[in-house]
């Protein structure tokens, strides 16, 4: 899909980070902005920024574990502007660094409900909008962690595994009924976000006493680290060019190509 000035996009978790990022990309294209993030004050404050840098933005406070209350997203959506072009599903946590048998069912609950129900959500409540309207398109964020192992992060990417399943499903699906309508799914490698700050504000994880604010400086000597504004640049990029997946970020295909890699060996092998 071409994105072009005029066109409405909706944005959850848009008050931080990657999904501000998408959100500050889309208003330098001139496209209209719905952000959305169970943040009040984080929201209040991304919206007030990006209509200080001129944007057109509707600032929409939602929980996309909640379906009534991402119903009520694309109600004020469409009450605001009419249409909606594109929708990024890319509110999430973290889950607590643990082996699986050490997570706890809590742990699990708040990551199916957040990263995948979350998608869920959205794409219910949006896709009849995008059909109605002959185009449109999702764009998922999944993580590097779902395309392959993450030890110590199993509710992490497991969810993010399935958000990379259910975003290639959903994009045959759509293209079933028009091939206007697509989605991609948005696998980043490390970014500079304050995601465990965000996350143990939101209860989902407790960051150890001294831990840095910067995921930036958490990550020194690692390398590589990306910024929201350049993921989302990829992830435009990508809708543009009609890709399903993007994976932004040192190292990421190197990882996703060992994880196929064996796959293929492993079932190859037992097919013989
Ligand atoms: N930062 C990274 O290194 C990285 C890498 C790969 C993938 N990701 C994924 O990118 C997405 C965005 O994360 P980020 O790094 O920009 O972190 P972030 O904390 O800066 O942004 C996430 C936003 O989602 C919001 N949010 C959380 N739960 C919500 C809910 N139930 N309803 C609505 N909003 C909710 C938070 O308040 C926050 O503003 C996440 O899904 C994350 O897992 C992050």
């Amino acid at each position: 899909m071409r994105i072009a000035n005029d066109q409405v996009a909706v944005i959850t978790g848009g008050a931080s980070g990657i999904g501000f990022g998408l959100a500050e990309a889309l208003a330098g294209r001139g496209v209209r902005l719905v952000i959305s993030d169970v943040r009040e004050e984080g929201l209040a404050k991304a919206g007030a920024a990006l209509a200080e840098a001129g944007a057109e933005v509707t600032a929409v406070v939602a929980d996309v574990s909640d379906e009534a209350s991402v119903r009520a997203l694309a109600d004020r959506t469409k009450s605001a502007y009419g249409r909606v072009d594109l929708v990024c599903n890319n509110a999430g946590v973290v889950s607590p660094a643990a082996p699986l048998w050490e997570q706890t069912a809590h742990t699990w609950e708040l990551m199916i409900g957040v990263k995948v129900l979350g998608v869920v959500h959205g794409v219910r409540a949006f896709a009849p909008l995008f059909i109605e309207h002959g185009t449109g398109h999702f764009i998922n964020t999944a993580s590097s962690g779902g395309l392959a192992p993450l030890p110590d992060r199993t509710p992490y990417t497991t969810t993010m595994h399935a958000v990379v399943g259910l975003t290639e499903t959903l994009d045959a699906e759509l293209k079933r009924i028009s091939p206007a309508l697509g989605a991609t799914v948005l696998c980043p490698g490390l970014v500079d976000t304050p995601l465990g700050q965000n996350s143990e504000t939101l209860g989902a994880i407790r960051l150890p006493p001294g831990t840095p604010s910067s995921m930036r400086a958490a990550a020194s000597g690692r390398g590589g680290i990306l910024s929201p504004r350049e993921v989302a640049e990829s992830a435009l990029a990508a809708v543009e060019a009609g890709r399903v997946h993007v994976a932004p970020g040192g190292g990421v295909v190197e990882r996703a190509r060992a994880r196929v890699a064996a796959l293929l060996t492993d079932i190859e092998e037992g097919g013989r």
